[in-house]
C-alpha cells in the first residue's frame, strides 16, 4: 500500500470509531434522561415564583437561559428547554401562618427543600402509554441536599401536566410567562 492509501485507511478507521463513539444510547423512558446541571443555579433565569400560602412554600422556577431566549407566544417551548421548580419553605408567625413582606409575598426560608425538572428533547415520551405520555417531556426530581436523583414514582407528575395542560405544551408557569399580556 502507497503511504496515503494506509493513511487514508487510518483516517477512515479512526472516523468510524469516533461515530461509533458518538452514536447516543437508544432513548429508553424515565427520568434518568434528565440531568441536574451543576451550575444550575448560577445559570437559569428564574422568570416565576409562586407562592403557595396552603402548602406554605415558595415555588421558584427556573429555565435555562438558551430556552428563556426562544420562548414566544403560542408557540410550543424549544426542544432542550429545562424547567426547575425548586421549593423553600415559608417563613411562619407564631400562630404557625405564612409572614408577608411589604409587596405581600410569602418570605421563603433560605434553603431549597424540593426539586422537580421537567425537560424536553427530540423523540423524548416515545414509550409511554397515552394515558401518560406529555409529547416530549420527562419528569424528575432532585435531591435540595446534594442535587443527587430523587427515586419515587413520577405517574402523577405526567397525569397533572397532561390533563391540566396538554394544549399549552405541558406546562404551567413557563406557557403563561410566555404568552403573559405585555
Ligand atoms: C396535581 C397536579 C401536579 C402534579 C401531580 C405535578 N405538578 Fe408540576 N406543576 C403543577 C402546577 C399547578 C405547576 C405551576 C406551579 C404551581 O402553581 O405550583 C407546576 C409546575 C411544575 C414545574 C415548573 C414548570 C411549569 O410547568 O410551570 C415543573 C418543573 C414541574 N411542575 C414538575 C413536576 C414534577 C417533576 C412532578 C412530579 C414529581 C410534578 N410536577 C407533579 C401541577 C402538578
Amino acid at each position: 500500500m502507497k503511504r496515503s492509501a494506509i493513511l487514508a485507511a487510518m483516517l477512515l478507521a479512526g472516523a468510524a470509531g469516533t461515530a461509533a463513539l458518538a452514536q447516543p444510547r437508544p432513548y429508553v423512558t424515565g427520568p434518568q434522561n434528565i440531568a441536574l446541571p451543576s451550575d444550575w443555579q448560577q445559570r437559569f433565569v428564574r422568570y416565576s415564583t409562586v407562592d403557595n400560602p396552603t402548602r406554605k412554600i415558595i415555588r421558584n422556577i427556573f429555565i435555562n437561559p438558551e430556552a428563556f431566549a426562544a420562548l414566544r407566544p403560542g408557540q410550543p417551548m424549544p426542544y432542550g428547554t429545562l424547567l426547575i421548580m425548586a421549593d423553600q419553605r415559608a417563613r411562619l408567625d407564631a400562630q404557625g401562618n405564612p409572614l408577608l413582606d411589604a409587596n405581600g409575598r410569602m418570605i421563603p426560608e433560605p434553603a431549597f427543600i424540593a426539586i422537580a425538572a421537567q425537560q424536553k428533547e427530540p423523540g423524548w415520551g416515545e414509550g409511554y402509554g397515552p394515558e401518560q405520555r406529555n409529547g416530549e417531556w420527562e419528569y424528575a426530581r432532585f435531591s435540595p441536599a446534594d442535587g443527587s436523583r430523587v427515586a419515587g414514582p413520577l405517574t402523577a407528575c405526567f397525569t397533572c401536566h397532561l390533563q391540566a395542560r396538554a394544549q399549552q405544551d405541558f406546562t404551567f408557569t413557563t406557557w403563561d410567562y410566555a404568552n403573559r399580556p405585555r
